[in-house]
């Protein structure tokens, strides 16, 4: 009989920001589980030695190196880490963000707007460059970059990071098209409510409980970490070869509304 494809990333070596917690950290998992080597990224060193050890766990080899997105020596030492430790880059998965305080526009004050955007923005902007760069001399990769069903709708009390995740549906669909030819494949996801911390703090700070946010949700419940750490192992395969420039909605059902 013949075996059953199975999605594999055996040998391929990968890279996730922002793995010390929530979707990152799920995926930086995933991605092990399904064989590849694993290097990830985030500020805090406790996470980071945890996260080392569930990796481990399934098997994978991994290298946690503490570098935070909006600074450009520190992305371009994280990919050089990654080629010197590992030989190459083959996947990335452009994760790390954060939500700004939940107020209207106007409220909104330009130091919170630049600092989302040096984040969100320009850091997701400053790992494509070198990810892409250490890409382009094999000819051969993926990057997947965590937008939001934020980057398609709008929602209000968050316009700063609704245009930041817009923005990276920008940068997801034009690089796509520099690099088509190039062996690039360069997709995004599209997550709903996700159980994480973000979430957490969303109801800790502002009157919008858990319940409020449910309710909106087709499904009827939030999406875990892990659901969304499988359909980027999906698109970081040879199993999803045919896709550029794409958003992936993982929502619940929430946009279909
Ligand atoms: N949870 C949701 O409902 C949801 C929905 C759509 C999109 N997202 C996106 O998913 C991504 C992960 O968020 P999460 O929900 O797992 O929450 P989270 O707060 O657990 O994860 C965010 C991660 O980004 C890291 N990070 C933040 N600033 C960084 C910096 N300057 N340098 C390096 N790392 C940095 C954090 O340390 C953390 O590990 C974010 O980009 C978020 O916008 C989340």
């Amino acid at each position: 009989m013949k075996p059953k494809d199975t999605i594999s990333l055996e040998s391929k070596v990968a890279l996730v920001t922002g793995g010390t917690s929530g979707i990152g950290r799920a995926t930086a998992i995933a991605l092990g589980a399904a064989g590849a080597k694993v290097v990830f990224s985030g500020r805090r060193e406790p996470e980071g030695k945890e996260t080392a050890a569930m990796i481990r766990d399934v098997g994978a080899e991994c290298l946690f190196v503490r570098s935070d997105v909006s600074r450009e020596k520190d992305v371009k030492a994280l990919v050089q880490k990654t080629i010197e430790t590992y030989g190459k880059l083959d996947c990335a998965f452009n994760n790390a963000g954060i939500d700004p305080p939940s107020i209207p526009l106007h409220e909104q004050s330009i130091e919170d707007f630049d600092k989302l955007m040096a984040i969100n923005l320009r850091g997701l902007f400053m790992c494509m460059k070198y990810e892409i760069l250490a890409m382009l001399d094999r000819g051969e990769g993926v990057i997947v970059n965590n937008s939001s069903m934020a980057g398609l709708i709008g929602f209000p009390g968050v316009s700063p990071y609704v245009a930041s995740k817009h923005a990276v549906m920008g940068l997801t669909r034009s690089a796509a098209l520099d690099y088509g030819k190039q062996g690039i494949r360069i997709n995004a996801i599209n997550p709903g409510i996700i159980a994480t911390q973000m979430i957490d703090r969303l109801t800790e700070t502002t009157e919008t409980t858990a319940d409020d946010l449910v309710s909106a949700i087709p499904m009827g419940r939030m999406g875990q970490a892990e659901e969304i750490a499988k359909p980027v192992v999906f698109l970081c395969s040879d199993a999803s070869g045919y896709i550029t420039g794409q958003p992936l909605v993982l929502d619940g059902g929430y946009t279909a509304q």
